[in-house]
C-alpha cells in the first residue's frame, strides 16, 4: 500500500468481448490536479467512467482514502465524493440554470449545503447568477460548461473528474474555468482528474499527467517533464 488519496491499480475494462483498458494504474493526491491525455478512442472517457463507477472493471482496484470502491455502483462512488463532469456537458436543456445546478446536489450532505454552494458558484461565475432563470439549452457553449462544472461542484466532490471540458470552447473561457478549478483545488484540497485532447492546455492546468495510448498508460510524469518529452512534443504538441 503506497497510500495515495486516490489509487487506481491495474484496472481492465471490456465492452463485450472488446477490451479497451489494459492494466491502467495511476494515482492522485489530495489537492492535486492530474491530466489524462491521449487521442480519440484511447480510452480516456472509459477510464474516468471506471473511476466513477459508471462502467464496471473486469479486474483491478479503485481505492479512495483507504477504501476499496471497485465493484460498487455509481451511488457508492458519489457518496464517497467522486464525481464526474461528463464529456459533452449533458445538461437538461429545458431546465433553467438554477434547476440544473440543483440536480447536482446528489447526496444528503450536498442537499443540506445547497444554498451555500450555489452562493459560492455565483461568486465564481457572476454570469451564471445573471442567467439563473435562463433555459440551459439556450446558453452559449462556454456558459454551458460553466454550468456543467458548477453542477458537479454542487455534489461537494472530493475528487472531480472532468471529461474534455475544453471541447468546442473558446480558449479564454476554458482558461477561466481552469483558473477557478485550480484555485478550489489548491485552497480546499479538491483533487481533479482532467481528461483532455488539448494536451498543452491540460498540462498547463495540471501538476502531473499520464498519456493513454490504445488503452495502455504509456508515459507519466510531472507536467514539466511531459511538456519536455520528445515523444509527446511530436505526437501531441505539434513541434
Ligand atoms: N459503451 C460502449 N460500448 C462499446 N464500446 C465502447 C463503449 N464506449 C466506448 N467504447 C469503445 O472504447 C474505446 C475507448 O472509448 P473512450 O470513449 O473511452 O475513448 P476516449 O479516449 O474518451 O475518446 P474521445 O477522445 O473520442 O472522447 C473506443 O474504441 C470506443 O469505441
Ligand atoms: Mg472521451
Amino acid at each position: 500500500m503506497s497510500g495515495h488519496y486516490l489509487e487506481v491499480d491495474k484496472i481492465n475494462v471490456k465492452y463485450g468481448d472488446i477490451q479497451v483498458l489494459w492494466d491502467a494504474s495511476f494515482y492522485a493526491d489530495k489537492g492535486e490536479i492530474v491530466a489524462l491525455v491521449g487521442s480519440n478512442g484511447a480510452g480516456k472517457s472509459t477510464t474516468v467512467k471506471a473511476v466513477s463507477g459508471l462502467v464496471k472493471i473486469s479486474s483491478g482496484s479503485v481505492v479512495f482514502d483507504g477504501q476499496h470502491l471497485e465493484g460498487g455502483n455509481c451511488r457508492k462512488f458519489i457518496d464517497h465524493g467522486i464525481i464526474l463532469c461528463p464529456e459533452g456537458r449533458q445538461l437538461f436543456p429545458n431546465m433553467t440554470v438554477y434547476e440544473n445546478l440543483e440536480t447536482g446536489a446528489c447526496s444528503k450532505e450536498a442537499e443540506a449545503k445547497k444554498k451555500e454552494t450555489i452562493a459560492d458558484i455565483f461568486k465564481w461565475f457572476p454570469k451564471l447568477e445573471e442567467r439563473k432563470n435562463q433555459m440551459a439549452g439556450t446558453l452559449s457553449g462556454g456558459e454551458q460548461q460553466m454550468v456543467a462544472f458548477s453542477r458537479s461542484m454542487m455534489g461537494l466532490p472530493k475528487v472531480l473528474l472532468m471529461d474534455e471540458p475544453s471541447l468546442g470552447l473558446a480558449p479564454n473561457i476554458v482558461d477561466d474555468i481552469f483558473r477557478i478549478a485550480k484555485k478550489i483545488a489548491k485552497e480546499n484540497g479538491l483533487t481533479i482528474i482532467v481528461v483532455e485532447q488539448d494536451v498543452r492546455k491540460a498540462l498547463k492546468f495540471a501538476d502531473r499527467g499520464y498519456v493513454l495510448e490504445n488503452g495502455v498508460i504509456s508515459i507519466s510524469g510531472t507536467s514539466d517533464e511531459l511538456m519536455g518529452n520528445e515523444e509527446i512534443k511530436k505526437a501531441y504538441l505539434g513541434f
